[in-house]
């Protein structure tokens, strides 16, 4: 028997309404609109209201996506939120969404892989349908980075941003999913960590005294492993399928930094301007959001056709990375 050939046949997005410029930060911190252009391509981001949470944002992308595939909450068997700025700690994203979409009995769980989270999830969703455990399943990379962000911290606060993109996943009659690389190194979680809140260090006044339950960056450090890493993780999916640089319509990254992206083109041999698809000037980092809204809207855009081969590629926290081959 053909092995089952699976793909995204639903695209959603959310981005809450308020923008927060760099002109706006430089009255918060000090900073420049040119150092924060100029260092990582971001000219604004959006910020979630006070009573906006993860779940809501993630809700709105999979109610666009349901609809792109047509599809109805019922006809769900599966949810997967990728997320490391959950509602709460728990019950999990997925099922305080799960109970937003009236499908109580569906199955749900978060992923916390911070910025590859929605590879990641892609990856776990493939695997049920090809299986033939289940039909559609929906995944969703939801954040409200804005919630663990030092607003008086200027060498990470002008990087993040909220929002949150939903992809459905079910059997295609072409193309879909070709290979998928994942890869983790632990060893490097110090770079990019928010220290407190967890079972290691509870929150306390003390915790809260020392800014601890803010997200901390090396981000120098970082830097440099994210364009070795992704540069790797691109010709790990796409070497055993005998595909080139050439072969590649698109490159659909998470969106960390202008730079890293264009240095990881650099060292795959494609030009950035052509064959990566950007939005981080309008939204800056969204963690696992970022990859889910860009792929959502390269295809809106009309950047991915059918036919096309893309790549998304990410990078992140933990650390992890992966990357995905995916014929549309
Ligand atoms: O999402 C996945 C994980 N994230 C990443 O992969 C992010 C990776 N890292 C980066 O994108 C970059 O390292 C940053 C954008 C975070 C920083 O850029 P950089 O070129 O590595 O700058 P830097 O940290 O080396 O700082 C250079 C200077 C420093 O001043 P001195 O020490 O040279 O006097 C900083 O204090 O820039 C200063 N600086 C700023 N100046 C104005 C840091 N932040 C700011 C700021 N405005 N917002």
């Amino acid at each position: 028997m053909d092995e089952k050939k699976v793909g995204i046949i639903g695209l959603g997005k959310y981005l809450p309404e308020n923008r927060l410029t760099n002109k706006d930060l430089e009255k918060i911190v000090d900073t420049t609109d040119d150092w924060i252009m100029g260092r990582t391509g971001i000219k604004e981001r959006r910020i979630a209201r006070d009573d906006e949470a993860t779940s809501d944002m993630a809700v709105h992308a999979a109610k666009m996506a349901l609809k792109s595939a047509k599809l109805k909450p019922e006809d769900i068997d599966l949810i997967i939120v990728a997320t490391i700025t959950p509602d709460m700690f728990f019950p999990s994203t997925a099922c305080i969404v799960q109970n937003k979409l009236g499908i109580n009995r569906t199955p749900a769980f978060d992923v916390s892989v911070a910025c590859s989270g929605f590879i990641y999830a892609i990856a776990i969703a493939s695997q049920f349908i090809k299986s033939g455990i289940y039909k559609h399943v929906l995944v969703m990379a939801a954040e409200k980075m804005s919630s663990v962000t030092d607003w008086k911290d200027r060498s990470t606060c002008v990087l993040m941003g909220d929002g949150a993109g939903a992809a459905i996943l079910g059997e295609v009659k072409d193309g879909g999913i070709l290979s998928i690389h994942l890869g983790a190194d632990g060893s490097k979680g110090d770079l990019l960590k928010m220290p407190a809140g967890g079972s290691r260090l509870p929150a306390s006044i003390s915790t809260v005294e020392a800014r601890m339950h803010f997200l901390k960056m090396q981000g120098n450090e970082l830097f440099r492993h994210a364009v070795k890493i992704m540069a790797e993780a691109a010709l790990k999916a796409t070497e055993p399928l005998g595909l080139k640089a050439d072969d590649i319509s698109l490159i659909i990254p998470h969106q960390a930094n202008i730079r890293i992206l264009n240095a990881v083109a650099k060292r795959m041999g494609i030009d950035p301007a052509k064959k990566v698809y950007l939005n981080i000037e309008k939204y800056g980092n969204m963690s696992a959001a970022s990859s889910a809204v860009a792929l959502c809207e390269a295809v809106e855009e009309g950047r991915v056709k059918k036919g096309d081969t893309i790549l998304l590629d990410a990078f992140g926290a933990g650390l992890t990375w992966g990357a995905i081959v995916i014929k549309w």
